[in-house]
């Protein structure tokens, strides 16, 4: 049990999943892929909680990318009204969980937009952890956005070209109210990251693993804890001046 070799005072205080998988795994199983999605949503609901349990404060999900729109219209179709359906306020209530939305929503329908805000403003106050799902989300998409508000900021005399630096980046990006990820998880074996939380990731620890995502559940998600606690964070500097790893973390201000 990978739960019992676990640091307690060293869990990653953000964790992002690229949660993939789940055609590969209804297809082995002689099932269709929308009800591999929908036992995606199910191990994303099961995971949230065991994520929140183990103290971790963010959570942030790969859901739906701007390039999965491109799938067939059935399969588009079904993951919306899948979306629709998941997008209950009482998980967050029951369980003081915040939820947040990055990415081009606007492209979201209608009814799931509604529903989204809606639990987006109810559980803005909610306290235990934050899951934020990436929908039709891209990370070319979001810097190019960040890319045009600094340019407008400068068009209009608000700011000035020397004093851009990564921080004003970092402001302008979706992701502006969350630390950088410490652990970044991808499911299903493929060993690339599909243009996800690419500037965010900079210093970002990478796991992946062959598992389906509706199979990874809380012995994977503990194994992949427990790899990232054997594993030397420097950010550049030598492994003699980090050997204090209280010391050695670069969200230091969102602690
Ligand atoms: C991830 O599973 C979920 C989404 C991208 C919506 P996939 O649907 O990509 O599953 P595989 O990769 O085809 O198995
Ligand atoms: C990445 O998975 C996006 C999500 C998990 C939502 P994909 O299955 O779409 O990625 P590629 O196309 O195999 O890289
Ligand atoms: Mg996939």
């Amino acid at each position: 049990m990978y739960k019992e070799l676990l640091d307690l005072n060293h869990i990653p205080q953000h964790i992002a999943i690229i949660m993939d998988g789940n055609g590969r795994w209804a297809k082995a199983k002689g099932k269709l892929r929308g009800e591999g999605h929908m036992a995606g949503a199910q191990a994303l609901h099961d995971l949230m909680i065991t994520v929140c349990n183990l103290g971790v404060k963010y959570l942030t999900v790969y859901a739906f990318s701007t390039e999965n729109w491109r799938r067939p219209d059935d399969e588009v179709n079904g993951l919306m009204k899948l979306l629709f359906k998941k997008l209950d306020i009482d998980i967050f209530m029951d369980n003081d969980i915040r939820f947040c939305v990055i990415g081009d929503t606007a492209r979201l329908p209608k009814d799931v937009q509604e529903r989204m805000n809606y639990c987006i403003s109810r559980s803005a106050n909610n306290q235990r952890g934050t899951l934020t799902v990436a929908l039709s989300y891209s990370s070319k998409w979001e810097i190019t956005e960040a890319t045009k508000k600094i340019a407008k900021q400068v068009k209009e005399g608000l700011l000035d070209v020397e004093d851009i630096t990564d921080e004003t980046i970092d402001k302008s990006l979706n992701t502006s109210f969350m630390p950088d990820p410490d652990l970044l998880i991808r499911t299903g074996g493929e060993v690339r990251l599909s243009n996800y939380l690419l500037w965010q990731c900079a210093y970002t620890e990478l796991y992946f693993c062959d598992t389906f995502w509706p199979d990874f559940d809380e012995e994977e998600l503990c194994k992949a804890i427990y790899d990232y606690q054997q594993r030397e964070r420097r950010f550049g500097k030598t492994s003699e001046q980090v050997t204090d790893h209280s010391e050695n973390h670069i969200n230091d201000e969102y602690k």
